[in-house]
């Protein structure tokens, strides 16, 4: 591993601390993705989740329906925000724009938790609708740690990352993606958002040790876990996977996550669905089976949030 120097950082630590998400929500930790289709049915039903989390470039227009619908449900959930749009991980310098518009949607609802991605979304010429890998270099990373506390010191709050799923990786790398993280989450004050299916999608993607890198995460630098579905694909006499949110979660990741949990403890837990979205029974059935291996697993070992 390549051991690298501190960056100057001008984030300051006293916004690390977050409202706690367990007096914010009680007992119930998990969530499901807010979705257009369902904001009628939940305003109605009012159902048992925990919490809800958005893609907040989808909120940042001025008003209209969905500003209405997530007003609505923020006074009766807990709301997070997931950003698809930053490109934090590119040698470009951040879009102030985009950021400043952040700023205001979280000023305005105040969600319990700010995630973006370890990946990045084209140049200041092109912008390119995807999440693109980053190499994991001593170059990228002191990037990146800048963005990230450029982006933190702007909310004047803690960010959590979320690793990526993957379908290629760089030669010449100075880490593995799990050292990445967490060294980026020590240098910057970030938390990280351990994505289950994105661990298991890129590990048999490239034959990597999924429980390995689990185990190369600290607890204490976990602060949410998404779960979410994928698909298989044949692609010149190989299966690949493909990360796409639009369907039930498999069993090797459910597996994956009884063992994530037996390892980083008790999280906030996403179910995420964004492609070939189902009725909200269905979000509501998967919600209730990442409470149930939540439970198990506390009972076991006692565990309690962290
Ligand atoms: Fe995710």
């Amino acid at each position: 591993m390549f051991a690298s120097s501190h960056a100057k950082q001008s984030f300051p630590r006293d916004f690390l601390s977050q409202p706690s998400f367990e007096k914010m929500v009680g007992e119930n930790m998990v969530g499901v993705s807010l979705k257009a289709q369902h904001y009628q049915t939940i305003l109605e039903q009012l159902p048992p989740l925990g919490w809800f989390e958005v893609h907040c470039e989808n909120y940042m227009g001025a008003g209209g329906a969905p500003h209405y619908y997530l007003g609505r449900i923020a006074e009766n959930y807990p709301i997070s925000f997931h950003g698809v749009g930053m490109s934090l991980g590119s040698c470009q310098r951040l879009d102030k724009d985009h950021l400043f518009k952040l700023r205001e949607l979280v000023d305005r609802y105040c969600p319990f938790l700010v995630s973006e991605h370890l990946a990045w979304c084209g140049t200041e010429q092109r912008y390119l609708n995807d999440l693109l890998p980053m190499p994991y270099t001593a170059e990228s990373l002191d990037v990146l740690v800048r963005h990230v506390d450029e982006m933190q010191t702007t909310l004047r709050r803690q960010i959590l990352i979320e690793n990526p799923s993957s379908y290629l990786e760089y030669r010449g790398q100075d880490y593995d993606e799990a050292a990445f993280l967490v060294e980026l989450a020590r240098r910057s004050g970030c938390k990280i958002l351990l994505d289950i299916n994105n661990i298991y999608v890129s590990s048999c993607n490239h034959g990597w040790d999924a429980l390995a890198y689990l185990r190369s995460i600290p607890a204490d630098i976990v602060g949410e876990i998404h779960l979410a579905g994928h698909h298989v694909r044949q692609w010149r006499g190989q299966e690949i996977r493909i990360d796409d949110h639009g369907s039930n979660v498999c069993e090797a990741v459910w597996a994956l996550f009884e063992n994530a949990v037996g390892m980083v403890g008790i999280k906030p837990t996403l179910v995420e669905w964004d492609s070939n979205v189902p009725s909200l029974l269905t979000l509501l059935q998967e919600a209730g089976r990442a409470s149930l291996i939540m439970d198990k697993i506390s009972d076991r070992v006692g565990c309690h949030g962290g």
